[in-house]
Formats: structure tokens, C-alpha cells, sequence
């Protein structure tokens, strides 16, 4: 499979504990995937790019193990569905192995510290996916690791995720740039991460959130430095009128259970259902999953022909392979 340009260049022999070469910052430390604004604007290009040849490769049968004899270790502090068994298979597909490490099954959840594990992990495998709690956690990893760290959902990140959906929404339209998009709901994970690439990629967005929900200013800065913050809005009427795309995730992420009735009072108003999509009649729906219908979508709406949340859930894997190609080949 024809590998898309690292931006690295020089061939530099990584570190010594480091068991593969893998893509190398200008400094000469191992490039990670913290959020997705860790890609620049040609990066995230050639990965999306890789990640479409995966798919039709896939498809047709055709043999792409361009990761043969690596492990990818995957640490999960919260539960996943798409998350794991696309890495998972994706490595497999990929030639590679991969390796289920629940917190609670390795000696982190009787409290070695996460820099410990991961300078051990280190000496195993080629890189390790993480799903944990706080942000400063895989900050942590990254910091210690001697090999690619990948974000497989934060409290404030979902990237993983991201270029999942940038490559179903290049799917659909094939100029980004002309493409205008609204998120309805919750400023989280995954709505952070998608400001981000967004942001990245040129598609033109409008964030509708209730107060207090919004996507935190730091990321809207980011957002701006990367040439376009979204529209903020409380009003979701507005922001979805007209959209090409409406995306939409739960109005209670993990670890918010306590809050679950103050939000729900919040977010009301907030649905994705077909009275609001009637002010867009072209909009694709997207929804990372997993969905709570009634409450942020209705059934109807998910399962109507607009819906493209499936394709989304597909992307996971064409697009993770390429990030790990990129990452390690
Ligand atoms: N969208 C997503 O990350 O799904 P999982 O929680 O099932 O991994
Ligand atoms: N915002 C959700 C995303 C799940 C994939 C959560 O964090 O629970």
C-alpha cells in the first residue's frame, strides 16, 4: 500500500527502547494522536487518503498487511464497542496483533502509576490505544511512552472518532470546503475533537449547544489558530437550517451518570428529530453511537435513509488502519 508522506524525512534512528521506527516530530520525539490537531492539515489529507485505498483494498480482497509482526496494545479505563473491536480488527487486517488490556485486568487498576505502565508497554509493543477518564491521563502516557500513543476517547477528546467521520462526510461530499455542518447537543468528547477537524479539513461549522454545554474556549482557540472557529449558537433551529450534515451524540457521556436528570432537563429542546430536520431537508445525520434514542435522537431518525451512522461505525476501521500505518510503518 503506498504510504503517504510522514512530513519527517530524515530517516533518524528512533530511540533505543523504541522496538519500531515510528513517525518521528522534527525533535526527533515519537508523533502521537492526543487530538486530532496533532495531524496537520496534509497529514490528516494522507490519512484519510490511506484510509479510502484500505477501504476499497478491503473490499476487493486485495492483501494489505503493511503491519506485520507489530502489536498494538489497547488499555481501555472505560467500556467500548467500536472502539476496540475496530483496532482490534484493524490490526489483525493489517497483519499485526493486538493485545485487550482492561484496566481492571492489569496492575494499573490496583494502582501502578500510568507513567510505569506505560514505559513497560513501551518495551512490548509498537504502540498502545487508550480510552481512559481525564485528558491529563493519556497526557501522562504520552509523556512516558517510547512508542506512538492514539486517543481512543478522552473526557474532552475523541479523534479516533474524528477521522472516522471526515472520511464518511468526504464520502457523501467530496469538497469539504463546501460542505456546512451543525452539531446539536452536548460540547463533549466528541464534539471537541470534531470542532477540531473540522476546523482542519475547511468544512464550514455551526456548534448549537445549551449554555453551560458549550465546546470549551481553549479548543475554540485552537480551532481559530487553525483557520476557523464554528458559529456558536443556543439555538438549534438556526444552526441546522440548511446544514449538509447533522451530527448529533449522547446528552450523558461516561462518567456523567450522576448528572443524568439535570441534563436531560438541560438538553431539552436539543433532540435530532424530524420537526427540527425539517429546516434541513438535504442534511445526512451522524451519530458516533452508541445512541440513546428518545433522548438526543428518535428512532425514527436514526433508522430513517438519511441516516449514516453505520458508515460512520464502518470508518472507524478504514480509517484507524491507516492512522496506525502512518503512525508505524
Ligand atoms: N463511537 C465509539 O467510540 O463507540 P464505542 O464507545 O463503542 O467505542
Ligand atoms: N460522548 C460519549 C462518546 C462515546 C463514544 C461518551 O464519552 O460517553
Amino acid at each position: 500500500m503506498p504510504m503517504p508522506s510522514n512530513g519527517t524525512g530524515d530517516g533518524s534512528t528512533p530511540d533505543s527502547h523504541a522496538r519500531r521506527s515510528a513517525v518521528e516530530a522534527t525533535d526527533g520525539t515519537v508523533r502521537h494522536l492526543l487530538d486530532i490537531d496533532d495531524l496537520d492539515r496534509t497529514e490528516l489529507f494522507a490519512v484519510l487518503d490511506l484510509a479510502a485505498d484500505y477501504k476499497l483494498a478491503q473490499k476487493q480482497g486485495r492483501d494489505h498487511a503493511d503491519l506485520e509482526g507489530q502489536t498494538l496494545g489497547m488499555l481501555f479505563q472505560k467500556p467500548s464497542t467500536r472502539t476496540r473491536v475496530s483496532f482490534e480488527t484493524g490490526m489483525t487486517q493489517l497483519g499485526g496483533h493486538a493485545i485487550f488490556l482492561g484496566a481492571d485486568d492489569i496492575q494499573l487498576g490496583r494502582g501502578e502509576p500510568l507513567k510505569d505502565t506505560a514505559r513497560t508497554l513501551s518495551r512490548y509493543v509498537d504502540a498502545v490505544m487508550a480510552r481512559v477518564f481525564k485528558h491529563e491521563n493519556i497526557e501522562v502516557l504520552a509523556e512516558y511512552a517510547e512508542v506512538p500513543i492514539v486517543n481512543g476517547l478522552t473526557d474532552d477528546a475523541h479523534p479516533s472518532q474524528t477521522l472516522a467521520d471526515l472520511l464518511t462526510i468526504r464520502e457523501r461530499f467530496p469538497h469539504l470546503e463546501d460542505v456546512s455542518a451543525t452539531w446539536i447537543g452536548d460540547g463533549n468528547n466528541v464534539a471537541q475533537s470534531f470542532v477540531l477537524g473540522c476546523a482542519l479539513a475547511g468544512i464550514d461549522l455551526t456548534v448549537a449547544t445549551p449554555p453551560d454545554h458549550g465546546i470549551d474556549e481553549s479548543v475554540l482557540e485552537r480551532a481559530a489558530e487553525l483557520g476557523a472557529a464554528p458559529t456558536t449558537t443556543h439555538d438549534p433551529v438556526e444552526a441546522v437550517t440548511d446544514a449538509n450534515v447533522v451530527y448529533t451524540d449522547v446528552w450523558i457521556s461516561m462518567g456523567q451518570e450522576d448528572e443524568r436528570e439535570i441534563r436531560l432537563r438541560r438538553f431539552d429542546g436539543f433532540q435530532v428529530n424530524e420537526a427540527l430536520l425539517e429546516y434541513a431537508p438535504e442534511a445526512a445525520v451522524m451519530h458516533c453511537l452508541p445512541a440513546h434514542r428518545g433522548e438526543e435522537i428518535t428512532d425514527s431518525v436514526l433508522e430513517s435513509e438519511r441516516s449514516i451512522v453505520f458508515d460512520q461505525a464502518e470508518n472507524r476501521l478504514h480509517a484507524q488502519k491507516a492512522l496506525l500505518t502512518w503512525l508505524l510503518e
